[in-house]
């Protein structure tokens, strides 16, 4: 047995589909491509529209057949709705629930169950494929009116998958209720945590490209701040810190994760994306350094 075989997840099993960059999504039935896009960045209403629906194209003919997204992130669930009529059958569509809709509290039943039915509005369809509670804490995840709501919803056909996105102990109570099959977390060179902390569910990779911290100079959010100071603190080898996107993406989309999703409103950086995952792993002595240098620094995971 290979040295990065028992550096993988104990409890999980990547299922390619033979010859190609598609994978099974665990247990769930589903099958998509190694590169999902996270539509975050394209849900900025600074973006121009049409562009936004040329990368959605783009992303498709490239192969993407995951994209996930959320309400939290701007135009995205209005974007991809509108880009998406008549390409639905070619992707699969994960958003998230738990906040922000008007005269609902928020991480309750009803905001829940109002949440999918907005969300379905939004992104045009009757089924959303996947649905994560988005990064909601531990007590929510227990709350009854939470469950029985996703359970409802997922019973009349509303939701396909059930998943919880997010990290640490709230992601270690997800792991404890068996109707979640997706889970979705922070998985790359400085938050590597995730690995012993998902099991043989669909696992999506966020924040693949440590949010491009390794880039950034100008005042960032804390957690992004915290990744440019592990980015910064650590000794990488020459070929991580030659191109840190590409060797990212291919540390992330062959180390764990069934998808990796990296957020980009540029269609070059997609297509960045898509070659770096077409060069295949990193030579296994690389990764398995990647993966001790992380181990020493003991960096927690981040949400
Ligand atoms: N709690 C949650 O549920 C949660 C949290 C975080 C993320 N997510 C999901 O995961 C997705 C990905 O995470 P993320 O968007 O936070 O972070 P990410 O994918 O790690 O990084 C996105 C950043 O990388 C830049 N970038 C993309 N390709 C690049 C390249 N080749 N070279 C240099 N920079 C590049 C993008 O800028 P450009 O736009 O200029 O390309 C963007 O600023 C999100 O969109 C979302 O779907 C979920």
């Amino acid at each position: 047995m290979s040295k990065l075989h028992e550096l993988m997840p104990r409890e999980r099993t990547i299922r390619p589909v033979e010859g190609s960059t598609r994978r099974a999504l665990g247990t769930t039935g589903l099958v998509a491509n190694v590169l999902g896009l996270g539509a975050g960045p394209l849900g900025d209403p600074r973006h121009d529209e049409r562009a936004m629906t040329r990368l959605i194209h783009e992303a498709i003919e490239l192969g993407v057949e995951l994209f996930d997204t959320a309400p939290s992130y701007g135009l995205s669930e209005e974007r991809l709705g509108r880009a998406l009529v008549g390409r639905r059958e070619r992707v699969i569509v994960s958003t998230k629930v738990g906040y922000g809709v008007p005269g609902e509290a928020d991480w309750t039943g009803r905001c829940i169950e109002r949440g999918i039915d907005l969300a379905r509005e939004r992104l045009r369809v009757d089924v959303l494929d996947v649905v994560h509670l988005h990064s909601c804490d531990a007590h929510t995840l227990l709350r009854s009116d939470v469950r029985d709501a996703l359970l409802a919803a997922r019973a009349a056909g509303k939701v396909g998958h059930l998943g919880y996105s997010g990290d640490g102990e709230p992601l270690a109570e997800a792991r404890r209720w068996g109707e979640l099959s997706v889970l979705q977390t922070s998985f790359n060179l400085v938050d590597q945590r995730a690995r012993d902390e998902v099991d043989d569910r669909a696992w999506l990779g966020k924040r693949t490209l440590m949010n491009a911290a390794f880039a950034r100079d100008e005042p960032l959010s804390p957690d992004v701040a915290e990744y440019r100071r592990r980015w910064r603190e650590a000794d990488w080898p020459d070929e991580v810190r030659r191109d840190p996107a590409r060797a990212s993406l291919r540390f992330a989309a062959f180390g764990g994760p069934d998808v990796v999703l990296v957020g980009t409103a540029r269609v070059e950086n997609l297509r960045a994306a898509v070659a770096a995952i077409e060069e295949g792993p990193l030579p296994e002595d690389l990764h398995v350094a990647l993966v001790e240098l992380a181990a020493r620094h003991t960096w927690p995971g981040m949400i």
